[in-house]
């Protein structure tokens, strides 16, 4: 492509991240990319751009021609499915930052790319404006990770600490993260982990060579924190942060969930704040590193946008490396222990989990508080039930790796 042309972009959704995108480039006029066309869903609804700016059908961008790259940036996952399925059969230049679309369906879009010559590039999907996806894809392409763990939704967490640090309540602090543009237009994909899911489920794929379905990634959020959890957190010192997590264990099975987890002062983590995200990689050589920035909000994940239409203009794709050189995925260590916190008004939920180790069990009227050890393979069954019964769980550490096992080792040593 003639580097001085100016590159037209055919644009799918004008909310939070398609508004940002906009933004940017009205601000970057020294930038060879003009938004030509833009796609949204419904009509008459109140916008910063006179309304001829827009077309209300998809297939109006699709075809046309002229455009150099799409991009989409639809909340919708099923519609967001369709419209870069078709771009992609078209062979087009594509860029999504819809985390779901990539998490369900990244073994077609892969075998699409292949069969038609376009490309997709996703960065804006996980983490905002964290460049991690590309960290991960090129930067440890040849080192071996153990570990990719971190706080991927920013609204849970800006929501954490706001009840942690401003001591407010739960209900107000979702209102401020919807207000300020960071959650979903549903927000329980956001408070239930579910959000966080789809993004482990991404970088588990650039970090490990693995595909997971999201079905395999048990999920827990903080849509069921209560005021005595928050007090149990305070009591031990820590605060509470959803942490995705996929690591393997000594014996090569992976280990991906999404838990909230109590975090002290020394935990990488801690210093995550507001609608922040942070990521820890861990090499097998470089040991842990921690990527922080803003996980929500138009400009972050405008900027990752942008910085993915710059890289795709120029020939960039994922050469998806570890997905290629893995012939054995990695199964599932269902085997692999949590010690978690439990809280819950059904004894029933102890059975179903299999917790052990039972310690600390506190009770106040119909509710029991409990400390004990659970499998992965437990919480992937038991997520549904505790989720139905309003429970909250969480893990006692964000060092699922490391925590329990050194925990046993010290105990042994005792004995
Ligand atoms: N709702 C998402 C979040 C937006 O809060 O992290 C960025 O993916």
């Amino acid at each position: 492509m003639d580097s001085h042309r100016l590159l037209k972009i055919g644009l799918f959704g004008f909310g939070c991240v398609g508004q940002g995108l906009y933004d940017i480039l009205s601000r970057e006029e020294s930038l060879p990319y003009k938004v030509e066309r833009i796609c949204v869903k419904t009509p008459n609804k109140l916008r910063p751009l006179p309304a001829e700016s827009f077309t209300y059908d998809p297939q109006e961008v699709l075809q046309d021609e002229s455009l150099d790259i799409l991009v989409e940036a639809i909340s919708d996952a099923a519609e967001a499915y369709t419209i870069v399925a078709e771009a992609l059969r078209k062979g087009k230049k594509v860029v999504t930052a819809n985390k779901k679309l990539v998490a369900y369906h990244l073994p077609e879009l892969l075998a699409l790319q292949q069969e038609f010559g376009g490309v997709l590039l996703y960065e804006a999907a996980v983490a905002g404006g964290i460049p991690i996806i590309r960290t991960v894809e090129e930067y440890f392409s040849n080192e071996p990770l153990e570990r990719v763990h971190g706080i991927l939704n920013g609204s849970s967490n800006y929501i954490l600490s706001q009840i942690f640090k401003l001591q407010k309540g739960y209900a107000e602090a979702l209102k401020e993260a919807q207000d300020k543009g960071f959650a979903e237009l549903d927000p329980w994909l956001d408070v239930a982990g579910a959000d966080a899911r789809h993004k482990l489920c991404i970088l588990t794929a650039h970090a490990f060579g693995k595909t997971i379905a999201p079905e395999d990634v048990a999920f827990f959020g903080i849509d069921y924190l209560g005021d005595q959890d928050v007090a149990y957190a305070k009591q031990n010192d820590a605060v509470i942060k959803m942490v995705a997590s996929s690591h393997l264990t000594a014996d090569g099975e992976l280990v991906p969930v999404v838990l909230p987890s109590l975090v002290n002062a020394s935990d990488d983590l801690f210093v995550v704040e507001q609608e922040f995200n942070g990521v820890v990689v861990q090499g097998t050589y470089s040991g842990p590193q921690l990527f922080k920035g803003r996980g929500a909000g138009g400009h972050p994940t405008g900027a990752a946008v942008l910085s993915d239409i710059v890289s795709i203009s120029q020939g960039y794709s994922y050469g998806y490396k570890k997905l290629h050189r893995t012939t054995n995925a990695p199964a599932l260590a269902l085997d692999f222990e949590f010690e978690v916190y439990l809280r819950s008004s059904e004894p029933d939920l102890v059975v179903t989990l299999g917790l052990a180790n039972l310690q600390n069990v506190q009770r106040e009227n119909d509710t029991f508080s409990v400390i004990g050890t659970v499998s992965l393979g437990n919480l992937i069954k038991a997520q549904e039930q505790i989720r139905s019964a309003g429970a909250y769980i969480m893990a006692l550490s964000s060092d699922f790796a490391g925590a329990y096992a050194k925990k046993e080792k010290e105990k042994a040593e005792l004995s």
